[in-house]
């Protein structure tokens, strides 16, 4: 199986357009240790003919043009991406959807919750479903995607998209809100897990045993935006659990055996974005890799 990292950074990017916090700084300085990354997404493939994007970033575009894999093979129209699986409605999800308006055929994967969430607004209408066919997703119930791959989604804590926090809606969202998605092509188990509010037990388990993890790696710490006066919101409020500390996921993780451990969706505050810092050694020595986009796995 082939796993590309899109994009490896979280909603907004590295450096987010309107920071300049000290990790920020050094990315528009363009310093080395400090590359600049999309939007959290993946495209995993078996054959390399048949491409299944997971989540669809508002950065797919520029991901697309980066990724020779993804480029139109053949006749006038085509592109080898033939299924999208959302793993929640975030922003930093689903509006790299509205780049795939011009005519292609792909079938749209989500959860019920998601997936009412997309068709509630309008604007998908550019992707019309006798085009693009949503298909529920059933979570535990293992499902196809194109170029021989399944899928099996699980619950995860989380939380509802920003844009419908306060709309009525308890802040944690109902059970398919937010998934992680146990990707395999027979042989090999991949981990997803982007967006996680805490690691229970059962995602434990769930994730002992796989090939290659890729897990929310948002905050370095809970407090960090609140201490750098970037935002008064914790990890926690955000629906992240953090890298670090007795809770966090390396702690919470570690006795776990996995093949590869990767961090996503890592916000543009967050130290271990930088190369040469403590935050990232202490990552490294705990067995993490923190990436950056077009990175590729073979399994
Ligand atoms: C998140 O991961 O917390 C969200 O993507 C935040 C956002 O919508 O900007
Ligand atoms: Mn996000």
């Amino acid at each position: 199986m082939r796993i590309l990292l899109l994009g490896t950074a979280a909603g907004g990017g590295f450096p987010q357009w309107n920071c300049r916090a000290p990790t920020s700084l050094k990315a528009w300085q363009g310093d080395p240790a400090a590359p600049h990354r999309t939007q959290a997404s993946i495209a995993v493939s078996r054959d390399g003919m048949a491409w299944t994007l997971i989540n669809a970033s508002p950065d797919l575009r520029a991901q697309i043009m980066a990724n020779r894999a993804l480029w139109p093979a053949e006749g006038l129209r085509h592109s080898p991406i033939a299924d999208v699986v959302l793993t929640g409605g975030e922003i930093d999800f689903i509006t790299g959807l509205l780049s795939l308006r011009e005519g292609h055929q792909f079938t749209l994967h989500g959860t019920a919750e998601t997936l009412d969430t997309i068709d509630a607004n309008p604007i998908f209408g550019a992707l019309p479903a006798e085009r693009v066919p949503r298909r529920a997703i059933t979570l535990d119930v293992p499902f196809e995607v194109a170029g021989g791959v399944t899928v099996t989604a699980f619950d995860v804590a989380g939380k509802v998209p920003l844009y419908l926090e306060g709309a009525g809606n308890d802040l944690t969202g109902r059970k398919g809100t937010t998934i992680g998605l146990e990707i395999t092509d027979g042989g090999h188990r991949v981990l997803f897990v982007p967006g996680c509010a805490a690691i229970d037990e059962a995602l434990r388990q769930r994730l002992d045993g796989a090939d290659l993890l890729l897990f929310d790696g948002t905050l370095w710490q809970d407090d960090e935006m609140i201490v750098l006066g970037a935002s008064g919101k914790t990890g926690q409020r955000m629906g992240h659990v953090s890298m670090a500390g007795p809770q966090g996921t390396m702690a919470r993780l570690a006795d776990l055996s996995i093949g590869q451990r990767i961090f996503i969706h890592i916000n543009t505050t967050n130290p271990a974005l930088v190369d040469g810092t403590s935050e990232r050694a202490a990552a490294t020595a705990a067995g993490w890799h923190v990436p950056v986009d077009g990175e590729e796995i073979h399994l």
